[in-house]
């Protein structure tokens, strides 16, 4: 069995940024490294990626969102993440599971329960060795993403359209869910120069790798 990061956040985090250079750095170290992302990551999940960020989308749900997220989920997984890891291979996802549980769960405020074991039937059981959260105030968060897409190097989707409320409940879920798995979760301080914050991501996985190993061998 291989090793599966994931990295988590708010947008405009860095999250692009930081994934591509811990890649570099994995692969340096030999690492067969899969690179991939939610929603999306497969034909169909970037099918299912289109609906879900339209912005005509108005009318959608946030049962109909969840579902769609997860069924996104249920193909990466089957189709990409699990032979890859299958192959001993390392695989980094930008963004998974935890997602759902911050942005549906604590953000639009479904129910908790339900978004977990829907999740576990998603995912097969599948649970990160490690995840990444890249913590940032949320206005400093929402500042980045717009001054991104006013250069036009972002795009705006159907979610950024959200309240500060409901980011700050993303946040706060993150931060709880951290709290809760403290052996699978790394929260960085995302307001770091891009340097520092990789640094910081590396010094924590070294750390961290040699107890992930342990824990899937035995
Ligand atoms: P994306 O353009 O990929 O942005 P980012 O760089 O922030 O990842 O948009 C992903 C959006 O989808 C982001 O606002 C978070 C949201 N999302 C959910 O609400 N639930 C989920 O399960 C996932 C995977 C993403």
């Amino acid at each position: 069995m291989g090793l599966f990061i994931t990295f988590e956040g708010p947008d405009g985090s860095g999250k692009t940024t930081q994934i591509k250079l811990l890649a570099d750095y994995l692969r340096e170290m030999g690492h067969d490294v899969l690179l991939t992302r939610e929603p999306g990551g497969t034909p169909i999940g970037d099918q299912i990626r289109g609906v879900l960020h339209d912005i005509k989308n108005v009318e959608m749900t946030s049962v109909s969102e969840f579902l769609l997220y997860s069924a996104s989920r249920a193909q990466l997984v089957r189709q990409v993440i699990k032979p890859h890891l299958a192959r001993g291979g390392t695989v980094v996802s930008d963004r998974f599971a935890d997602s759902s549980m911050a942005y549906q769960g604590y953000g639009r405020q479904l129910d908790l329960d339900t978004i977990g074991s829907t999740t576990q039937f998603a995912t097969d059981g599948l649970t990160p060795h490690l995840t990444i959260y890249l913590d940032l105030p949320v206005d400093v968060g929402i500042r980045r993403k717009q001054t991104a897409h006013a250069a036009q190097s972002g795009e705006l989707n159907r979610l950024d359209r959200q309240t500060i409320d409901f980011h700050h409940r993303v946040r706060d879920g993150y931060l709880k869910m951290a709290q809760a798995e403290r052996h699978r979760w790394m929260v960085i301080d995302a307001m770091q120069a891009i340097d520092d914050t990789q640094r910081a991501i590396r010094e924590r996985l070294e750390t961290a790798l040699p107890e992930v190993r342990k824990a899937t061998i035995r």
